[in-house]
Order: structure tokens, then C-alpha cells, then sequence
């Protein structure tokens, strides 16, 4: 009777643990907006923007050249502030904080920027560490090394990144951005400057990353067959994100994706 009360009570927990409805929110969302001033005008980016992200969940941003899938992510990154609408990042309501609130709870985030934003005069292991030295903190150097291993970069670690080339420099970017093992990882076409065979194992890469952790991602693609790696895709178009359209589960394959995008004119 015992055992069969405890598998019960594992049977309720499990159930838990795996509804994305009950999961942690990482990431909330609602009615966002951002525009940018330019001259004496405006460009209205984001319009609206509804989202939320789970713990454990993955989730793929697609859309258009200029559409606002960077200024996406730099909103939930508070490297750039919105202007309306409402925005909680792990736990914290980020339209609320200032500017040290925003860098401290920034530093909480694994991060891989579109253009990489890596240090020029710090080697390749000196960049996966610096997470760690940016708050203070002794590198954990069996983390920074596996990592460099993991993403193939073994035989750079000692390279500047004037001395790599741009499908290197991205890898070194997504090791720094996961080696403290964030609870949330947000990643700008972190496959645009690889082939296809570097991009498939960063992608697996991520996901077991996601699995180990129960991280949550954001990841911004142009390939349809990338985001169907991912649990869940997303569309933005005219600066919303065409819920309706948007492909979860077992609905996510390239052929639908390509579909998507093709009937929202993508
Ligand atoms: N600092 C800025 N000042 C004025 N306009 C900006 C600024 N940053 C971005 N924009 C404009 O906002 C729009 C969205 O830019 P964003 O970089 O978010 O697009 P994106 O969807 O990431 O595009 P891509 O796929 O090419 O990376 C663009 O039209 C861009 O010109
Ligand atoms: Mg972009």
C-alpha cells in the first residue's frame, strides 16, 4: 500500500513538473511595445507582442529581414528598454528596474548575440570565462574547457577572435553564453554563420544543454529546418506575433514551417 501511495504521489509530481502550464515562467510577455525614434520620426517595431516561455521549454522566432526579432530579444534582455506593455524575466518585472537591475539580472541570461559581441583582446578561453569574472566570481575552468571541447573549438583556445573565423567566433559566443548554466538562454541566429553540418550540432548541443538544465530558449532562425528541432515556433509579423499561426509539439516539422511562412507571405 505504502509503494503504491508513493508512486501515486511521483505519478501528481511528474505530471507537474512536465505541464508547461505549471512550469516556472521564464519569460512573460504581454502587449509589448517598442519603437525607435529616427529623426523626427518613429519606427514602431514591436506593436504588442504576447509571449510566454516555461523552464524546459524551447521555443523558435521566425520572420523577416528588419521585422523586430532582434529587438525582440533585446527587450527580454533589457539591453534595450520597451516602452510599453508589461515584461517579467525570471521573476523580475523588467520595465521596473534600472539600468543596474537590468545588467544584474542580464548576467542571469546566456546570451548569443547576432553579431557576437565578443572581447578582442581576450583569447578564446579568456571569452567562455568571462561570465564568471564579470561578477566576481573564480572561472570554473573544467566548465570553460568542456565547453570549448563540446563546441569543437579545442585546438583554438588560445586564439583571439581576430584569429577565428565568423562560424568560430559564434561558437565561442554559445559556449559563453551557456558555461554558467542559465535558466534562460536567448540566441540570435546562433546558426547564420555556420554550415549545415556545424549548425545541426550546435542545435543538438542546445537541447541537451536544455535537457541537463531544464534551460528555457529563445532562439531567432531563418531556416525552417533548424526550427523544427524546437518544441515550438513562432512567427512575428507587423510587429506581433501571429499567435494563430504559431506550430507547437508534434506540429512542428520543416514542411509545416515552410508552409507558415509561406501563407503569412514570410
Ligand atoms: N537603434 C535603432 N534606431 C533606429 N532604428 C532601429 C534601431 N535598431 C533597429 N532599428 C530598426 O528596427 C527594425 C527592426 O530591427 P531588428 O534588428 O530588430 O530586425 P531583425 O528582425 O532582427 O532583422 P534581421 O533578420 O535582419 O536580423 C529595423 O527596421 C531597424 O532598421
Ligand atoms: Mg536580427
Amino acid at each position: 500500500m505504502e509503494g503504491l501511495a508513493a508512486a501515486r504521489r511521483f505519478v501528481v509530481w511528474a505530471r507537474f513538473v512536465a505541464s508547461p502550464e505549471l512550469a516556472e515562467r521564464v519569460v512573460e510577455l504581454h502587449g509589448l511595445s517598442k519603437k525607435y525614434a529616427f529623426g523626427d520620426s518613429h519606427v514602431e517595431v514591436l506593436r504588442g507582442i504576447d509571449l510566454t516561455l516555461s523552464a524546459g521549454e524551447s521555443c523558435a522566432i521566425m520572420g523577416p529581414s528588419g521585422v523586430g526579432k532582434s529587438t525582440l530579444l533585446a527587450c527580454i534582455s533589457g539591453l534595450t528598454v520597451a516602452d510599453g506593455g508589461s515584461l517579467t524575466v525570471l521573476g523580475s518585472d523588467l520595465l521596473k528596474e534600472n539600468d543596474r537591475g537590468r545588467t544584474l539580472l542580464r548576467r542571469k541570461m546566456g546570451i548569443i548575440y547576432q553579431f557576437f559581441h565578443l572581447v578582442p583582446n581576450l583569447t578564446v578561453t579568456q571569452n567562455v570565462a568571462l561570465p564568471f569574472l564579470v561578477d566576481g566570481l573564480a572561472p570554473d575552468d573544467r566548465a570553460v574547457e568542456q565547453l570549448i571541447e563540446r563546441v569543437g573549438l579545442k585546438g583554438r583556445k588560445e586564439h583571439l577572435p581576430s584569429q577565428l573565423s565568423g562560424g568560430e567566433m559564434q561558437l565561442v559566443a554559445i559556449a559563453r553564453a551557456l558555461v554558467r548554466k542559465p535558466r534562460l538562454v536567448l540566441a540570435d541566429e546562433p546558426t547564420g554563420n555556420v554550415n549545415v553540418e556545424t549548425g545541426r550540432r550546435i542545435l543538438a548541443l542546445f537541447l541537451e544543454v536544455l535537457r541537463e538544465s531544464g534551460a528555457a530558449l529563445l532562439l531567432v532562425t531563418h531556416h525552417p529546418e533548424h526550427a523544427a528541432r524546437f518544441g515550438r515556433v513562432e512567427f512575428l509579423k507587423d510587429g506581433v506575433l501571429a499567435g494563430e499561426s504559431a506550430l507547437r509539439g508534434e506540429d512542428v516539422t520543416a514542411d509545416a514551417v515552410h508552409d507558415r511562412l509561406r501563407s503569412l507571405g514570410i
